[in-house]
């Protein structure tokens, strides 16, 4: 895909009430998308809509889980009625859990993919009608470097995240007739409240934030990537090397992930 301008794209973000999703909505209105914007708690939408109302692109705040399909619903009628289609698709939102997956109930992997997994297919499911309707339509699936390289005691998480990676490179080719393109964002360790909100960390681990990435800057990059019409960014030097690592020597990486990941 060409380049595309993001001044009056119509868009639906989610995953918007704090990190990532909240800087991406505010750099995409700042560069004049109108966007839905949806998470769980309204409060935080709220607050993003009035500190962004300045910008040239506007927000219209939904909140809902986004696993439920009423909602998805309800967010893809404000993107038809509100802003007058879509065409760009942020999957954003999402979710982790620490711990061994020999002592975890079956719940928190099924929460873990209905949240990271199928309830952004399914709503890529849903939108592609108003999608295919679109200008230069977009979806932009978030995963993470770990969608690439799994690591222990993160079985569930990284199992959705190339689960998720999986399905963007699949999809990317179905839909390229279509004319939809599909952008596969690999962040790292980022300091947002990811790791306040994991469903579960039962070694209670700490991640390390020090030398971690901003919000702002994996929205950054992705906006450019958005801009550019590219297919897949790793966005960290450390992830790059992780997944290179992994292609070049695997045994390797495996070595190193069973040795240093906390
Ligand atoms: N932080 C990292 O180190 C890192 C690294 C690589 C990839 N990522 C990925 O980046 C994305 C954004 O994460 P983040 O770091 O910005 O973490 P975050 O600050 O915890 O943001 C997660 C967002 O997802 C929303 N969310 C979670 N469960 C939801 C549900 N059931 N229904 C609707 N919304 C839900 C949360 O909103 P509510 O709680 O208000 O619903 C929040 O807005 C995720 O997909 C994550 O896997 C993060």
């Amino acid at each position: 895909m060409s380049r595309r301008t993001i001044q009056g794209l119509r868009g639906l973000v989610t995953g918007a009430s704090s990190g990532i999703g909240r800087e991406l909505a505010r750099q995409l209105a700042a560069a004049g998308a109108n966007l839905v914007v949806t998470a769980r708690r309204r409060v935080a939408l709220d607050s993003l809509v009035d500190e962004n109302r300045s910008l040239s692109g506007r927000m219209i705040a939904i909140e809902g889980d986004i696993t439920d399909a009423r909602h998805r619903e309800r967010l893809l009628a404000a993107a038809h009625d509100d802003l007058g289609g879509l065409d760009l698709l942020v999957n954003n939102a999402g979710v982790g859990a620490i711990g061994p997956f020999t002592e975890a109930a079956p719940e928190r992997l099924r929460r873990v993919m209905e949240v990271n997994f199928f309830a952004p297919v399914e709503l890529i499911r849903e939108s592609l009608p108003l999608l295919r309707a679109g200008r230069t339509p977009l979806i932009v699936n978030v995963s993470s470097v770990l969608g690439h390289r799994a690591v222990p005691r993160k079985s569930e998480y990284c199992a959705s995240k190339f689960a998720l990676h999986g399905f963007s490179d699949a999809l990317r080719a179905e839909l390229g007739a279509d004319g939809i393109d599909v952008l596969l964002v690999s962040p790292s360790t980022t300091r947002t409240e990811f790791f306040d909100n994991v469903l579960e960390n039962a070694n209670g681990s700490t991640a390390s934030l020090s030398a971690a990435a901003s919000a702002a800057s994996v929205a950054k990059q992705t906006v450019r990537a958005i801009r550019r019409g590219r297919h897949e960014i790793i966005l960290t030097p450390g992830g790059k090397l992780l997944v290179w690592l992994d292609r070049l020597c695997p045994t390797l990486a495996d070595w190193l992930v069973a040795r240093y990941s906390p």
